[in-house]
This record gives structure tokens, C-alpha cells and sequence, in this order.
């Protein structure tokens, strides 16, 4: 049984932890945020993440699982630590590593024997090697024999499916240049050899790579079916016969090739933009990247018009719900969400907003005190002159069209993932538009 401290119990931290502890290691997860954990220590989680609940449970129930806010105490008595926390953009869009650097120290000056150090949050291109500065910089007259290593091993989990994704990942990344380290990690991960998942072992510069690569080519293709869907839309062609066209050439793959409001979330908007840094520091052109980024902008912008095009231009003292305020479907998460963009500029632009998200609500009112937060859809659409639906749950892509046509003013609707049936829409005498459907309007 391997002791491992996690430090930043969130979306990651939380889930790896848990997964860990499932793995049959002993962790404590801790975080600066002494609130979360306290919600934690008392069976309530912070987040929502289907079947976490149920996972951390189980494992606080056997005793493998715990958590603390005494972050020296749970260093010193971990084998392993997973470094977890946030690594948000910062200015000129490089990525924000003062927590990262803030958890070194701590470590440095914590380190009571050899200890593995390994870095889940997604870092820069170097960080590994910075990391192991700042702690042997924080080491002290006390501790400075003592040794450690440093492992790579980035988190590829999607939110809203986490704990799936940590328990049978498609691949684990691990980069380290020390043999010791690389054992203990393999024990760590070892349930997940029985099932013969993929495991890349590298130097830690490459494992920093892969996750950025993989992030920025994700967001890439995004981009690449939105402009195609926006073609689509002036051409009578359907962006999804066209994906699925050409997602059945294995070469490509139909994943991520579903056309909406732009990429939002925690990770694409600022992995994208550090990418785009480092290649800058280092005299390397990320033009695709950066291409990437500028179409997502406009196609916020894109959208939002296709909103005023139905509402004629004008949505001042109108009354418009939103549907969806979650970056996407089974997660709390607003960060960067389609949502967040939209409610500023319809705010701005003078309309009466009420907003439904099956689990975000909460989150948003916290950045928009000022919108009518509604318990169900049927709430929210209620006399509105504008419906538009900007999160991919499967409440909406079920909903009582009849219903909703029965409630609403004006029978408007924005459907900015391509959720409802078209023909449906068409039949109950809807005004609506999608992004890139124009053939079955
Ligand atoms: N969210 C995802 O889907 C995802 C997926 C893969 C990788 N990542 C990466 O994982 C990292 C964490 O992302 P997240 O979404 O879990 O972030 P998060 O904001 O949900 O959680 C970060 C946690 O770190 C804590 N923290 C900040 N500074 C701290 C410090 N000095 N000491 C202890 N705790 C501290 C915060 O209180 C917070 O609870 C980021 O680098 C992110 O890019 C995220």
C-alpha cells in the first residue's frame, strides 16, 4: 500500500485521489481551501462528477481514503505526491505557476525522507526541471540529505466523465529519468496493467509535450468542424452527414467533430494560449494553434448573431432564456462556458435573462448575481421571447417542444449544439436556427 498525498482537491485532484485510493493506495487529499476540505471530512463533495459519491464512499469506508488541510503533515508522511492544483492563464496567456511553485516549497521544506514527486497539473514545458529547483532551494540544514524525484504525469480526464476516464484511461503518460521513480509509479497504477492499458513511459520534457499536443489538436479540430458547419450553413449542406463522412475514414475519427458555440472549459481556451507562449518564447510559430483560438473567438460572436437574426436585431427589454449553463453536459463547470459569453453580451445588450442548468446554477449566479435562475426548464422559457440552448444535457435534447411552444411568447429558438429534431421544430411552427443544419430547415 503506497502512501500518497494529493495537493489540490479539485476537479482532478479530487477524482485522482479517489481513484488512487480505489487503486489500493492510502491518500490523503488536501488543498488550500480549507472549506472544500471540511465539506469533504464531512461525506459532502464540492463538485459534481458522476459516480464520484459513490467511489469516495467506498474508499473513506475502507480507510484508504482521507482528507486534510495540514499540507506539511500529509507531505510528511506520503511516499508519493501528486501535485494537482490550478495552472490558470495568466498574463500575455502563459500559464499561472505560482501555486505550482507554492507546492514545491511547501514540499521542500517537508521533505522528511525520499519521495516521488509528480506533477498532474498541466505545466509548461519545463516546469519538472523547475520544480526540482525550488525544492532543493527549500530544503534546510534539517532535511538537505534527503533525496527525491520527479515524475511527469499529465491528467487526460474529461470532466463529466472522470471517474470512468481515471479508472480505464486510454493511456497513462509517465516521464521521469529515474528507474526508482518509474517502479513506484508503476506500482501505483499497477490494477491498470492487469487491464493492459497503454502506458507511455518518456522523459519528463516529452510527457509535458504530449498533454499540450494533445489539447491544442483536439481544440484544433473543433475549430476545423465549426468552420466547416459554418460553410454548411451558407451552402444547404449538413455538418453532421459531413462528419459522419468523414469520421468514418479512421484516419480522422467522428470525435470532436460535433459544430456548436466554440470550445469553452477550464483546459482548451488556456492550454491553447500557453502552447502558443512557449512556441513564442522559443521561436516556434503555432499558426494552427493560434488559428484555432481566433476562429473559436468568432465563432462566440457567430452564434450570438445568429441569435439577433432570429430577434431581428433586437433583444433590448427582451426576454430570452438560457438553456445550459455548464461548458458542457454532466458537469457544475462554468468556467469559460458558451453561457458565460452569451449572458454577458445579452446583459450588456439590454435583455432580460433567465437561465436552467440541471446542476450549474449555483456556479453561475456566483459570476452573474443578476440573472433569474429558474428550478426547471419549463420556468425558465416561461414568456420568453427567445429560447437558446447552449449545453448538450439530455434533458434538452428531450424536451416537450409542444409543451415549451404552449409557454413561451414567442416560439424562437437558438439551438447551439444541434440537440432538438429539426422537422420537429419546422412542424410546431418554431422560428429557430442551428449551426450548420441549413438543409432540413
Ligand atoms: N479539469 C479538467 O478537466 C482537467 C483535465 C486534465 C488536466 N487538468 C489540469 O489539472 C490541474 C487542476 O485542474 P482542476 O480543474 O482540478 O482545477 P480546480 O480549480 O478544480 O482545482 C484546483 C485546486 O487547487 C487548489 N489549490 C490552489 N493553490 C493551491 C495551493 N497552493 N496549495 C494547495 N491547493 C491549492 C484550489 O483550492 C483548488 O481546489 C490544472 O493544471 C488543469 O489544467 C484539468
Amino acid at each position: 500500500m503506497i502512501k500518497i498525498a494529493v495537493i489540490g482537491t479539485g476537479y482532478v485532484g479530487l477524482v485522482t485521489g479517489t481513484g488512487l485510493s480505489d487503486f489500493g493506495n492510502k491518500v490523503v487529499c488536501t488543498d488550500i481551501n480549507r472549506e472544500k476540505i471540511e465539506i469533504l471530512q464531512k461525506g459532502e463533495i464540492p463538485i459534481y462528477e458522476p459516480g464520484l459519491k459513490e467511489l469516495i464512499d467506498r474508499n473513506v469506508s475502507s480507510g484508504r481514503l482521507s482528507f486534510s488541510h495540514d499540507i506539511g503533515t500529509a507531505i510528511q508522511n506520503a511516499e508519493v505526491i501528486f501535485i494537482a492544483v490550478w495552472t490558470p492563464m495568466g498574463v500575455n496567456g502563459e500559464a499561472d505557476l505560482s501555486a505550482v511553485i507554492e507546492v514545491a516549497k511547501t514540499i521542500g521544506r517537508n521533505l522528511n525522507r525520499y519521495k516521488v514527486i509528480c506533477t498532474k497539473s498541466t505545466v509548461p514545458i519545463g516546469t519538472g526541471d523547475k520544480i526540482k529547483e525550488v525544492i532543493k532551494d527549500n530544503l534546510n540544514s534539517d532535511n538537505s540529505d534527503n533525496t527525491f524525484d520527479v515524475v511527469s504525469n499529465p491528467e487526460f480526464m474529461r470532466e463529466g466523465s472522470a471517474v470512468k476516464d481515471f479508472l480505464l484511461p486510454n493511456r497513462v503518460v509517465i516521464g521521469t529519468e529515474s528507474e526508482k521513480a518509474k517502479s513506484i509509479m508503476k506500482n501505483i497504477y499497477r490494477p491498470l496493467f492487469i487491464n493492459e492499458t497503454p502506458m507511455v513511459f518518456t522523459n519528463i520534457p516529452t510527457a509535458e509535450t504530449i498533454k499540450y499536443a494533445s489539447n491544442a489538436f483536439l481544440a484544433v479540430k473543433i475549430s476545423f468542424i465549426n468552420e466547416i458547419a459554418n460553410l454548411c450553413d451558407v451552402t444547404g449542406a449538413d455538418v453532421h452527414v459531413v462528419a459522419k463522412g468523414m469520421g468514418l475514414d479512421g484516419r480522422i475519427s467522428p470525435k470532436f467533430l460535433h459544430p456548436g458555440p466554440g470550445f469553452g472549459g477550464s483546459c482548451f481556451p488556456k492550454d491553447t494560449s500557453a502552447l502558443i507562449h512557449m512556441g513564442e518564447k522559443r521561436g516556434v510559430d503555432f499558426n494552427v494553434v493560434m488559428a484555432a483560438l481566433k476562429t473559436n473567438e468568432h465563432q462566440r460572436l457567430h452564434v450570438y448573431k445568429k441569435l439577433l437574426m432570429l430577434m431581428n436585431e433586437n433583444v433590448k427589454g427582451k426576454k430570452v432564456a438560457i438553456l445550459g449553463l455548464a461548458f458542457k453536459a454532466n458537469t457544475d463547470d462554468v468556467r469559460k462556458s458558451a453561457a458565460v459569453y452569451f449572458l454577458e453580451k445579452l446583459l450588456k445588450d439590454g435583455a432580460i435573462v433567465t437561465a436552467f442548468d440541471p446542476i450549474a446554477n449555483s456556479n453561475m449566479e456566483k459570476i452573474f448575481p443578476a440573472v433569474g435562475y429558474c428550478n426547471s426548464l419549463n420556468e425558465a422559457v416561461k414568456d420568453t421571447d427567445a429560447v437558446v440552448i447552449l449545453t448538450e444535457w439530455h434533458e434538452f435534447r428531450g424536451m416537450d417542444l409542444e409543451k415549451v411552444a404552449s409557454l413561451v411568447r414567442e416560439k424562437v429558438i437558438l439551438d447551439a449544439k444541434n440537440i432538438l429534431n429539426p422537422n420537429e421544430l419546422k412542424r410546431l411552427g418554431y422560428n429557430f436556427d442551428n449551426v450548420g443544419r441549413p438543409t432540413v430547415k
